[in-house]
C-alpha cells in the first residue's frame, strides 16, 4: 500500500525524541528513500538507518549483511560492488507497489535529508568491515555536519549508534562532537553499575531493548547524566507504557502516534 495521506495526531509527550526505525518502516520498505520520505512527512525527529560496506568500499544503507530478505539479490553485501548493489530492487519484497526502490548510499541520504530530519546512523556487523568507522568519520567530516546543522538550526543533525562498543568508543575519539549511542542487546541485561559507568565514559545515549526497561534502569542512566532510548516499538500500547516510564526517546517503525491507518 502506498500511503498518500495520513493524519497527524498528538505526540507521545513533548520533548521526547521520536525516531523512525529504518525510516517509517511500518509503512514503506525499510532503509529506502520511500521510508525516509515518510519519516519526514510524519514529522519524526530522526530517521534511523543501518550501514554496511560494499566490496568497493561504499557505505550503503540496508539492515542485513545479506541481500535475500529485502532485495531481489542474493549473497553477502560485502561481496558486491556498489554498481551491483545499486541495480537491485529493495522495495518489491515489501510491497510490489514499491518496486523500483533502491539501496541508498549513505551519502545520498545525507544529501537529501540532513537538515530536514535528524539522521541516526547504525554501524552494523562491524567485524565484517575493518575500518568502517574511519570511512564513516571521513564521510561525516567531508560532509561538513557543523555547517549544515547551523543552516538547519539543529544542534546535531547526526547521531551514531552500534552494538559494537569498541566502534562507539573509537568514534567518540574520532568524532567527539557527534553524539553517539551504544545499543544494548536484551541478553546483556541486567547491566552492572560498573558497566553502566564505563558506557557513560564514551556514549551519550544508552539505547535499550524496550522490554528490559524499567524506572530504576532509566534513573540509573539519568544519574550518570546520559540519555536512554527504547527500541524497537511496534505496538501502540507498549509505546505509551514505555513513554510513561520516562525514556528520552523511542525508536519505532510507526513514527506517527495514533495514525488511523496503522
Ligand atoms: O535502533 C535500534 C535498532 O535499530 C537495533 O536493531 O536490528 O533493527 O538494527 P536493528
Ligand atoms: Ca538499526
Amino acid at each position: 500500500l502506498v500511503l498518500t495521506s495520513f493524519m497527524l495526531s498528538p505526540r507521545l509527550s513533548d520533548g521526547m525524541t521520536v525516531i523512525a526505525h529504518r525510516g517509517a518502516s511500518g509503512y514503506a520498505p525499510e532503509n529506502t528513500m520511500a521510508a525516509f520520505e515518510l519519516a519526514v512527512e510524519m514529522k519524526a525527529d530522526y530517521l534511523e538507518l543501518d550501514v554496511h560496506l560494499s566490496k568497493d568500499g561504499e557505505l550503503v544503507v540496508l539492515h542485513d549483511e545479506t541481500l535475500e530478505r529485502t532485495t531481489d539479490g542474493a549473497g553477502m553485501v560485502k561481496e558486491r560492488t556498489w554498481a551491483e548493489l545499486s541495480a537491485l530492487d529493495a522495495g518489491g519484497k515489501f510491497d510490489p507497489a514499491y518496486a523500483g526502490e533502491r539501496i541508498p548510499l549513505l551519502r545520498e541520504v545525507l544529501d537529501r535529508y540532513a537538515g530536514r530530519i535528524g539522521i541516526l546512523i547504525e554501524l552494523k556487523k562491524t567485524a565484517l568491515y575493518p575500518g568502517i568507522e574511519e570511512k564513516l568519520a571521513e564521510l561525516i567530516e567531508d560532509y561538513d555536519v557543523a555547517a549544515r546543522a547551523l543552516q538547519a538550526g539543529q544542534a546535531s543533525p547526526i547521531m551514531i549508534q552500534s552494538f559494537d562498543r569498541e566502534s562507539v568508543r573509537l568514534l567518540a575519539k574520532r568524532l567527539p562532537d557527534i553524539p553517539r549511542a551504544v545499543l544494548i542487546h536484551p541478553d546483556e541485561h541486567p547491566l552492572s553499575p560498573s558497566t553502566l559507568a564505563d558506557l557513560a565514559t564514551y556514549a551519550d545515549y544508552i539505547n535499550c531493548y524496550f522490554e528490559v526497561l524499567d524506572r530504576k534502569l532509566i534513573r540509573d542512566i539519568h544519574a550518570l547524566d546520559r540519555k536512554v532510548m527504547a527500541w524497537t516499538l511496534r505496538d501502540e500500547r507498549e509505546m505509551e507504557r514505555i513513554a510513561r516510564l520516562g525514556v528520552d526517546g523511542i525508536i519505532t517503525d510507526y513514527p506517527v502516534w495514533g495514525y488511523e491507518g496503522k
